[in-house]
């Protein structure tokens, strides 16, 4: 009780200074990094919250450059399809195509075409050998459920196929001189062994800025938990072609989290980026780096659905937490990660500035179309619902072990059940955040992130310079999107 109590700002308790520029927040430019092998092309994870990052809105936000980490709150099988459907959702070339066979019952088909959102498979045997196209077209005139997939499929001998090492500009010449959508492509024994689509090809075009595997695949992260599915569930999503293994705790401080890098590292750190937290203070990001996380995550209790800073009465105001972590992860060669607390861009801004390199949003994304949580009219307006992952609610669904509580006793809650403004689609969001982003890198006079943190220099503010920040004074006719009032 001696030692002095220091003190710890938030976003609100500082602004960054201006200085001298030679850009125009046009120039800014926003990219960063997960890990050393994993570049991001914008600054932007999303929660690991069951209403805000399942494969819909992962796909949104790595089409934009960001990363989505796919929420833990489901059975390993479901959690692990999100991450499968993110990595099919615009290869350029499908190595390990879904598939059907040939005696599927129509109904069956329907079913699958439903559950993975293709729209048609390539019909195999046994032993993989292609024996014809089915699309949801064939289903079109079919009414008979006892039908099979044999009967309505396009067979092999009428299908345009191609070699495996087919390179894509030549599939683009097949697939517009056949007419077709979808080119399978087959070995020497006509084993499939790969499938091409149109779609897929013309994708990679409107998403340039896309963040993609070395494969063309779109990147993902999955979440997992200190409970004792653990070491299944990190299986089954590196299995589903998962970029990250996300550890989703509310400390990451602990023992059990440091054993469980030093796991995952050593089971599955040649494959995929290990992503650790949350911690708070210096000692914090030392323990979890020497245990060997690639990234870590900073934040306990600012989202804006936490309640544990008033429950338990622990917690780090999100700048001081920023501030506590980032050297030392930089000085090793670990990435950092403000998550939660972000409520406009300039909040962004101040995080990458004070040293993170990548901020993790919940719900400034939870309103967007791709979210998964629920539409909701209240008041003539439409929100979407967004929950902690500490609420009863979403604990009693399975995300206790976050807190260290098990869901089938009585639940202290750290979180609040809501809703937030529906704000449309993901894209444009992220293009008013990034929008913010640059604008502030022009003020500063920063080219890139780097020279953000570099040239960072920040100023206290007190409760008046908060105000005056804020539209003070007038009455507010009409919020623009990027800005709604305190
Ligand atoms: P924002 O402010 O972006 O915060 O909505 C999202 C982050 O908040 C964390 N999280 C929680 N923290 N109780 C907490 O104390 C909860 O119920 C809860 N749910 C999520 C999480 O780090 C997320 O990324």
């Amino acid at each position: 009780m001696n030692q002095d109590i220091p003190l710890g700002l938030s976003f609100d308790d500082v602004l960054l200074q201006p200085g001298l520029s030679e850009i125009l927040p046009g120039e800014a430019e926003v990219s960063t990094s997960l890990t050393s092998k994993i570049p991001l092309n914008i600054p932007i994870i999303s929660s690991a919250m069951d209403t805000v990052t399942e494969a819909e809105l992962a796909i949104a936000l790595a089409r934009e450059g960001g990363l989505g980490v796919i929420h833990r709150n489901a059975r390993i099988d479901e959690q692990a399809e999100h991450v499968s459907k993110v990595k099919r959702s615009e290869n350029a070339v499908i190595y390990d195509p879904l598939t059907v066979q040939a005696d599927l019952p129509m109904h069956e088909l329907q079913e699958v075409m439903s559950r993975h959102g293709v729209s048609g498979f390539p019909v195999v045997d046994q032993e993989g050998r292609l024996e014809g196209m089915v699309t949801s077209r064939d289903l079109w005139n079919v009414s008979d459920e006892r039908t099979t997939v044999a009967e309505i499929m396009t067979p092999r001998d009428q299908l345009i196929t191609s070699e495996s090492d087919t390179d894509l500009d030549d599939a683009l010449r097949i697939l517009a001189k056949g007419r077709i959508e979808k080119l399978p492509l087959i070995d020497t024994e006509g084993k499939l062994t790969g499938l091409i689509t149109r779609q897929d090809i013309e994708k990679r075009h409107m998403y340039g800025n896309a963040c993609k595997d070395p494969q063309g695949r779109l990147r993902v992260g999955g979440a997992i938990g200190v409970g004792p599915d653990w070491k299944d569930r990190a299986q089954a999503l590196v299995q589903a072609g998962t970029d990250g293994l996300f550890i989703d705790a509310a400390t990451g401080h602990t023992s059990r989290v440091i054993d469980l890098i030093q796991q995952l590292k050593s089971e599955h750190g040649d494959a995929v980026a290990v992503v650790a937290g949350n911690v708070v203070t210096e000692q914090g990001a030392k323990d979890l780096v020497s245990a060997g996380t690639d990234a870590v995550k900073i934040g306990v209790g600012p989202g804006s659905i936490c309640t544990t800073r008033v429950i338990s009465g622990v917690g780090m105001p999100q700048f001081s937490a920023v501030r506590h972590v980032t050297d030392h992860c930089r000085e090793n060669g670990v990435v950092s990660i403000a998550d939660g607390g972000i409520r406009y861009s300039g909040d962004m801004v101040k995080a990458l500035a004070a040293g993170a390199d990548c901020v993790m949003l919940g719900s400034l994304l939870a309103g967007t179309k791709e979210s998964p949580g629920a539409m909701v009219n209240w008041q003539g307006r439409t929100f979407k619902e967004y929950r902690g992952m500490g609420s009863l609610k979403a604990m009693r669904k399975g995300s206790g072990d976050r807190y260290g509580q098990n869901a089938s006793g009585k639940l202290v809650a750290e979180g609040v059940e809501a809703r937030v403004p529906y704000k449309g689609p993901l894209t444009e969001m992220v293009f008013q955040l990034l929008g913010g982003l640059r604008s502030g890198m022009g003020y500063v006079g920063a080219h890139s992130l780097e020279q953000l943190r570099a040239k960072a220099k920040f100023v206290r503010i007190t409760p008046g310079g908060l105000r005056e920040s804020h539209p003070h004074d007038i009455v507010i006719t009409e919020e623009p999107v990027n800005y709604q009032s305190p």
